[in-house]
């Protein structure tokens, strides 16, 4: 029978865990984020009926089940946290200048990555606001929403959102483009068509060839949880990725300094945009 009682990681037990999920995801774990560990995967454990980090992580390793293990794994360890139109004064400047700016260039095919999508607030509120400001009628714009959580991707493809995430949304937006369905709201199916979702970790080396050319990059609120040379890496994607002129746009906390100088910053006023060099 399932309890929630937590089961207790030993130091070496935190440390080859720690090793797994950086390996996997390349998401670092602080020593104070032991209690983190135990109370996402206390549950885990016992549905398994293991009484031990040391069961689960010989499970993990060698089982026939290992891969599906890991993808459970990871999607418990994952911060998810977002919101529709979060640290909007970047999508206004993408709407307001990085977009226009592909146009004036010529450009009728632009497409843009949310790269870390989670539950999909993030590119459902670019393809809102690409809509507000009738840029599809202007070129084909293709959206595409990645994350290495599956659990969080079917939470996008489903388009059902709880009143949290709605946070700081004006109304007028919220009436507009979902419909109201119990206690949660449906997003618009002519939005919902315009992102393409599909699962990707940031530093598999495939991603460049998964996702192809591209002309923005959202990549916010993710970079955090990496360790330089994850970053590097990560970054390097991105760079080889994003086509010229390329725009990236990283989480307010973020920053490439001391990462990659092969991008410019640029300080728009109400935020930042690293462009391609
Ligand atoms: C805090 S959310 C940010 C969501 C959104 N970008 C925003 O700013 O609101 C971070 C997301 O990064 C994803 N993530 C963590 N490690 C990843 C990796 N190696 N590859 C792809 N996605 C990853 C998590 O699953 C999570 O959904």
């Amino acid at each position: 029978m399932i309890t929630a009682s937590t089961i207790k990681i030993k130091d070496d037990e935190f440390v080859e865990l720690k090793d797994i999920i950086y390996k996997n995801a390349a998401i670092s774990f602080a020593d104070s984020k032991k209690y983190l560990i135990e109370n996402r995967l206390s549950k885990r454990l016992q549905e398994l009926n293991f009484n031990s980090f040391k069961d689960y992580i010989y499970y993990l390793k060698y089982d026939a089940k290992k891969r599906e293990e890991m993808e459970i794994l990871l999607n418990q360890v994952t911060i998810n946290e977002t919101y529709f139109l979060r640290e909007r004064a970047q999508m206004d400047h993408m709407i307001k200048t990085a977009i226009p700016e592909l146009l004036n260039s010529g450009k009728r095919n632009i497409r843009i990555w949310s790269a870390a999508c989670s539950s999909g607030e993030e590119p459902y509120s670019i393809a809102m606001l690409l809509n507000e400001a009738g840029l599809f009628a202007k070129a084909s714009i293709e959206i595409l929403a990645t994350d290495i959580n599956t659990e969080v991707l079917d939470i996008a493809q489903k388009g059902i959102y709880r009143t949290i995430s709605f946070r700081g949304v004006p109304p007028q937006i919220q009436d507009k483009y979902f419909a109201k369905d119990g206690f949660a709201y449906k997003l618009d199916a002519n939005i919902m068509n315009k992102v393409k979702f599909f699962q990707g970790n940031l530093l598999n080396p495939m991603m460049t060839t998964k996702v192809g050319r591209l002309d923005v990059i959202f990549c916010r609120n993710v970079l955090i949880y990496f360790d330089i040379p994850a970053k590097q890496k990560v970054i390097d994607l991105f760079h080889k990725s994003l086509g010229m002129p390329g725009a990236l746009y990283l989480g307010h906390s973020e920053t490439l300094n001391k990462i990659s100088e092969a991008f410019k910053m640029e300080n728009f006023g109400g935020g930042i945009i690293y462009r391609k060099i």
